[in-house]
């Protein structure tokens, strides 16, 4: 969470910053900043609230200069304020410094800085990191650093600016993502690419713990050793306009209107009818898939959801074990990970602190990590043993939508990949499959040009308090990421209950007119379901359901429906979610919502 940039070159610096910054709000936006060298002075410029409210005071209050550093951010420790925004200073003013992670020792640090005489204005972590470093300062900003960083635990990514050193901008990462950008005669830093995209395609990709130092002479990597360390070059090649809107309203519905040609470019080259699935960054071999014993999916939010999908496909067409857990959950429960176990991470950005750390306790304990990512170069793709690249394209809304059913597309073509090695699919039932999934962008295109039906939906139901939606096998892990898609989207309290569950509690919750939604893509389950859906109509619900074309029977029990073109059951996820995906926009659209930054979120969730 939160965002930073830095920039030295020759132009005026606040106009970079400010840009940057705009590419990087999806990482949090309760307040922005930026502090800046001017004649020898640091000038900071602050406040409480969207990037938009500093872009005013700076044109009020212009700063000239060039060579700073941003940041816009998500509040962990201290109340959105304009004293706990970013960037935090020394008292003597000399030191500035944005950051992204949490110092977690950072108490201690404070109370050891005080007794040693040092004053704190707000209520942060990040303070104790300029004041550190003015302890350590002897003339030599990078020296400092280095013991400074050396004193903090936790997660970081910051920039270091000072008038000490006022043609140098340090930083360094641990645990928190920072990339480097090395234009013509001007370098950058930042959380992540698309902050840099328009100066310059040349990025450096840290390594936690490298030391950046960046002078107009050029930028230098260092060890804790000060020993220089060679990187190679990485070169962007993906366009910039892929992270603008393009002309759409806002984020969400475009990366909504984006799902075909995602899953398109995620199946690309791998899914071609007659010739084996190529996964390029997979070396697992048959020989090692014999070893293990038990595959663990684990993730976050709307990635975790895609790993109950994968659960249910790998256990169907592998025939391995395969348990599905939350990585906050799942890295403090001592988990039986041992050299037998394949580990799969799912994370869009690749950065989420609880997948990260789940990545490496399962390396330490001898498993096999797979890392299914849509950002190259991210933390979890260098440090997996293989990775498998969803191909969503930069995906800057904060509710997570192309990444999703990408990653859905991930676990299909690992599940086929590894059902093909352990030799557990007829030839004929694998290219069925591969046959219905190059279908699916053509599918996933027809329901996004059928929207009405939604919109008159959300336009009936937007004051609603609460909705829920229900389903069973497939159809309950859709309805598990429906239900967070509404929430974060519309703030209506939601909740997914699997359709056999209802009974065992949950129905005490429906009364006259509560809405309730369904969907019947199973088709060994669908009466059953249906029948769930006679219980709740029967105390007054009003329903909602996906189905398939065609069974048009379905809307004598329910209210509305919303018809999707037929597929496989199994690949019945990838076409249910997009109807609901649209409910949630278009109910939030209704309620005014602000639908690209939900309140209280951010993107990349890389803190605890
Ligand atoms: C919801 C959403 C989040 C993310 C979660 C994991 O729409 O976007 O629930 O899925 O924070 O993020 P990644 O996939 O980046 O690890």
């Amino acid at each position: 969470m939160c965002g930073i940039v830095g920039f030295l070159g020759k132009k005026e610096a606040a106009p970079i910053l400010v840009e940057g910054l705009s590419k990087l709000e999806y990482r949090g936006y309760d307040s922005a900043g930026v502090a800046i060298i001017n004649n020898n002075e640091i000038e900071i410029k602050k406040c409480k609230g969207r990037l938009k409210n500093l872009e005013n005071k700076l044109e009020k209050e212009p700063v000239k200069g060039s060579i700073g550093i941003g940041h816009t951010r998500w509040a962990t420790h201290g109340e959105p304020s304009d004293v706990n925004s970013h960037p935090h200073s020394n008292g003597k003013g000399t030191i500035s410094v944005v950051h992204n992670g949490i110092i977690e020792n950072y108490l201690k640090l404070r109370e050891w800085l005080i007794s040693k005489g040092y004053e704190f204005l707000s209520e942060t972590d990040t303070e104790v990191i300029p004041n550190l470093v003015d302890y350590y300062y002897k003339g030599d900003l990078v020296d400092a650093v280095i013991k400074a960083t050396g004193k903090m635990e936790g997660s970081y990514a910051i920039g270091v600016i000072s008038t000490n050193e006022p043609d140098k901008l340090v930083a360094v990462r641990k645990d928190s993502p920072l990339i480097v950008g090395v234009g013509e005669g001007e370098y950058f830093i930042a959380s992540d690419i698309p902050a840099v995209l328009n100066h310059t395609r040349n990025i450096y990709l840290l390594e936690d713990k490298e030391f950046v130092v960046m002078t107009k002479d050029g930028v230098e990597l260092l060890t804790e050793d000060k020993e220089v360390v060679k990187k190679e070059i990485y070169h962007v090649t993906w366009n910039a306009d892929a992270a603008e809107k393009g002309g759409c309203e806002d984020f969400t519905i475009k990366e909504i209107h984006e799902q075909p040609k995602a899953l398109k470019d995620t199946m690309t080259s791998r899914i071609v009818l007659g010739e084996e699935i190529k996964l390029d960054k997979i070396t697992l071999t048959k020989e090692q898939l014999e070893e293990v014993d038990r595959v663990y999916i684990v993730a976050c939010g709307t990635a975790y959801h895609a790993g109950v999908v994968g659960k249910y496909v790998i256990e169907k067409l592998a025939k391995i074990p395969v348990e599905v857990d939350i990585a906050s959950e799942f890295r403090y429960r001592d988990p039986l990970i041992n050299e037998k176990s394949l580990l799969i991470v799912v994370s869009q950005s690749g950065e989420t602190a609880d997948t990260l750390a789940v990545l490496r306790d399962s390396k330490k304990k001898g498993a096999r990590v797979l890392a299914m990512t849509n950002v190259v170069g991210s933390s979890v793709s260098r440090e997996a043993d293989d990775v498998l690249y969803t191909w969503a394209g930069p995906e800057i809304a904060v509710a997570s939508t192309k990444a999703y059913i990408t990653q859905l597309v991930a676990m299909y073509t690992f599940a086929l990949h590894i059902a093909t090695l352990k030799n557990t699919l007829k030839k004929e039932e694998l290219e069925a499959i591969k046959a219905e999934m190059i279908e699916l962008p053509g599918k996933v295109e027809r329901i996004l040009e059928n929207k009405e039906e939604i919109q008159k939906f959300a336009s009936k139901h937007y004051m609603e308090k609460d909705m829920f939606f229900l389903g069973r096998g497939l159809d309950y892990a859709v309805a598990m990421e429906a239900s967070l898609k509404l929430k974060e989207l519309t703030y209506i309290h939601s909740d997914a209950y699997a359709g056999g569950e209802l009974k065992h509690g949950p129905i005490a919750l429906i009364e006259k007119g509560t809405v309730v939604i369904t969907s019947l893509t199973q088709r060994k389950l669908r009466d059953k379901m249906i029948s769930n859906v006679k219980e709740v109509v029967t105390r007054g619900a009003k329903v909602m359901a996906i189905a398939y074309e065609g069974d048009t029977e379905v809307e004598k029990t329910m209210d509305s429906v919303i018809y999707i073109p037929e597929t496989l059951d199994i690949l019945a996820p990838v076409l249910a979610i997009i109807p609901l995906q649209l409910l949630a926009y278009y109910t939030a659209v209704q309620k005014g919502c602000d639908v690209d930054k939900p309140r209280n979120l951010a993107k990349s969730v890389t803190v605890e």
